[in-house]
């Protein structure tokens, strides 16, 4: 039933970017003292071996995190992102490449929660080990897109749903819009975050003409695109659509995404999109 293998793809550009950017997500929402939720709604194995031969098969990881591990000089905005890395490597080797869940647990406070959810059973039973003593923390184990129905609107009232799909069936996209949707009728001042591999612009804009609709939203859409020549046959683009922004967030983008683009592609034909649409 599941094609699809995340362990192919840990730690390739998609997933720097994107977990850049979710650290400093989850930074954000802690700024008032009150207790979050973190909903993970496609949570994967939580953390990667590079050396598993998965991993190793196309080393994606090279065009990855291995171009931003351990580096001399990096903003500030980048920080929580590299320590976490760090953190799971020992001697500056790197090996172990942390998924959303590992990074969310190292940020989060202890009054936080996390709901964890995989819909592959035996990648989620991994996932229940890597978890195993976390304080505050489920694992669930059904469709990711109907857990906006199933746990929203949060006891806390503030959190950050993560959605990241893994687009290996028709009409996730649409999927993703339909879940979204309910999700900001539930709890309409969450903040949602959903990865999308790039296809074309329509594709991307007629998820954000359907979140509009509801309840017309402020998005702020992320997107790091690398050059086309440098990676042929590969997914050379893929963005974040965050809907309810925190506060100047689009700045916080623009130093994370200036930072990586060059080292992620050093051929200079790439190009960061960094859009608010209200
Ligand atoms: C891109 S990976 C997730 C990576 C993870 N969020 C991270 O950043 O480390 C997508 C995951 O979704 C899982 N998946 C596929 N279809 C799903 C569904 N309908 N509901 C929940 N999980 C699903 C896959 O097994 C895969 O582990």
């Amino acid at each position: 039933m599941f094609a699809y293998r995340h362990y192919f793809h840990a730690g390739n550009f998609a997933d720097v970017f994107k977990h850049a950017l979710l650290s400093q997500l989850i930074i954000s929402l802690q700024k008032k003292d009150r207790p979050i939720v973190y909903v993970d709604t496609h949570a994967g194995l939580g953390r990667y071996d590079l050396m598993h031969p998965w991993a190793d098969k196309n080393k994606e990881f090279n065009q990855g995190v291995s171009q931003v591990f351990d580096p001399a000089d990096y903003p500030t905005a980048m920080e929580p992102y590299l320590r976490i890395l760090k953190l799971n490597n020992e001697n500056r080797l790197l090996r172990w490449y942390p998924g959303s869940p590992v990074i969310a647990r190292s940020l989060l406070r202890s009054s936080d929660r996390l709901v964890l959810n995989e819909f592959n059973v035996s990648d989620a039973e991994q996932l229940r080990g890597v978890v195993r003593g976390w304080p505050r923390t489920s694992v669930r184990i059904e469709d990711g897109f109907s857990l906006t129905k199933s746990v929203l609107p949060p006891d806390e009232r503030r959190g950050l749903i993560f959605m990241d799909p893994s687009y290996d069936r028709p009409a996730e996209f649409d999927r993703v819009a339909s879940s979204l949707e309910l999700g900001l009728k539930k709890f309409s001042t969450g903040v949602f975050a959903v990865w999308y591999p790039v296809m074309n612009d329509e594709v991307t804009f007629r998820l954000i003409r359907k979140l509009k609709t509801r309840g017309n939203k402020l998005i702020l859409r992320a997107e790091i695109c690398l050059s086309k020549t440098k990676f042929p046959g590969l997914m050379n683009a893929c963005g974040v659509l965050i809907v309810n922004p925190p506060y100047q967030f689009d700045a916080l983008v623009d130093v994370i995404g200036g930072w990586l683009l060059p080292r992620l592609d050093s051929s200079g034909e790439g190009r960061l999109i960094n859009q608010l649409i209200d």
